[in-house]
């Protein structure tokens, strides 16, 4: 018998548990010469704000030792208009969208776009981006705990949308703002966004990123990124969706094993449009091979004395 490759996400089922991580997979068009995009999971579009932005200065990216800084800054058309423009596109891939998004500047704009998508029948799910690094904060909402509880608490009075809460890898202990998420009303919490990094051009003396700090994606991040889901998966009750430098089948199941229930691609995008795709089909046989009947037996399916959830 075929693997079963579907899992559950708050109300959300999906036929399986691959998506595509937020602002790596634009609104999803760009890559419908890459792939058979009706074979996702799910897609995860760009954190949108309500009103539009431009993002910050360039040079806005640039390529590290295993992977990549960027400091984009939540460029995006605003709410309307992704709304109009972007949602009608996303629905006719015909897989579910999570929708992600975040505030400017007051906490309670997150109530404001949650609100708002609540009534939309093409949003299935919405993503709390608490963690993006590239905005003028000085601390984010996901390095607190009370605020974050604040924050998922005040959505979840506003939407019965599956919610999930996007996690900063840039804390000294995740753990605690996961549980603030749980406790909050989240459906599930996602981890990690990027962490932050920089880069120096030595011959001009400047930092690679024109605004100085930016966020490290990629393979250079996936040994803290596995660490960070096994020690929220020992914590919390509620689903776990792994990202952090996913580029092929073994770095996938590895996300699984620590505890995830689904996964998400991102900087592998960019270096190959059909990775998603590819690993997908890779689970498929990983779990065939090992006569394994579902991806939900290898969540935290992880063998070590010190694997007990607690
Ligand atoms: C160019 C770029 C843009 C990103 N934009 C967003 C964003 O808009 N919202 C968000 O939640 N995460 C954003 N991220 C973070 C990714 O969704 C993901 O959490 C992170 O890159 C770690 O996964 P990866 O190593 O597979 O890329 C962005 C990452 C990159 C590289």
């Amino acid at each position: 018998m075929d693997p079963s490759l579907s899992v559950k996400i708050g109300r959300l089922r999906l036929k399986n548990p691959v998506m595509v991580a937020s602002g790596t997979f634009g609104y999803a068009e760009e890559f419908k010469g890459f792939m058979d995009l009706a074979s996702l999971g799910a897609i995860v579009s760009k954190t949108i704000t309500l009103r539009p932005r431009q993002g910050n200065p360039p040079p806005r990216t640039c390529e590290t030792p295993s992977g990549m800084l960027n400091s984009i800054g939540l460029e995006n058309p605003g709410l309307d208009c992704f709304v109009k423009e972007k949602l009608p596109m996303l629905g006719r891939i015909g897989v579910p969208v999570i929708v992600s998004i975040a505030s400017e500047d007051a906490p309670a704009e997150f109530k404001a776009l949650a609100r708002e998508l609540d009534g939309l029948r093409g949003v299935s799910a919405i993503e709390l981006n608490i963690s993006c690094p590239n905005v003028k904060h000085t601390t984010l909402v996901a390095q607190d705990a009370r605020a974050t509880y604040e924050v998922v608490h005040s959505v979840r009075r506003v939407t019965k949308k599956t919610l999930i809460v996007k996690l900063s890898p840039n804390v000294a202990d995740i753990t605690a703002i996961a549980l603030a998420a749980e406790r909050g009303g989240a459906d599930a919490v996602s981890l990690i966004n990027t962490i932050t990094g920089m880069s120096i051009d030595v011959e001009t003396r400047q930092p690679k990123i024109a605004s100085g700090i930016a966020g490290l994606s990629g393979p250079a991040i996936r040994p803290v990124a596995v660490r960070m889901v096994w020690e929220v998966f020992r914590k919390i009750k509620i689903p776990l969706i792994g990202m952090g430098g996913i580029i092929d089948v073994p770095s996938a199941l590895e996300f699984f094993i620590a505890g995830a229930t689904a996964v998400s691609i991102g900087t592998a995008n960019f270096i190959n449009p059909a990775a998603s795709a590819e690993i997908i089909r890779g689970i498929r046989n990983y779990l065939r091979e090992k006569k394994i009947a579902s991806i939900s037996k290898l969540t935290g399916s992880l063998q070590c004395s010190c694997s007990k959830r607690n």
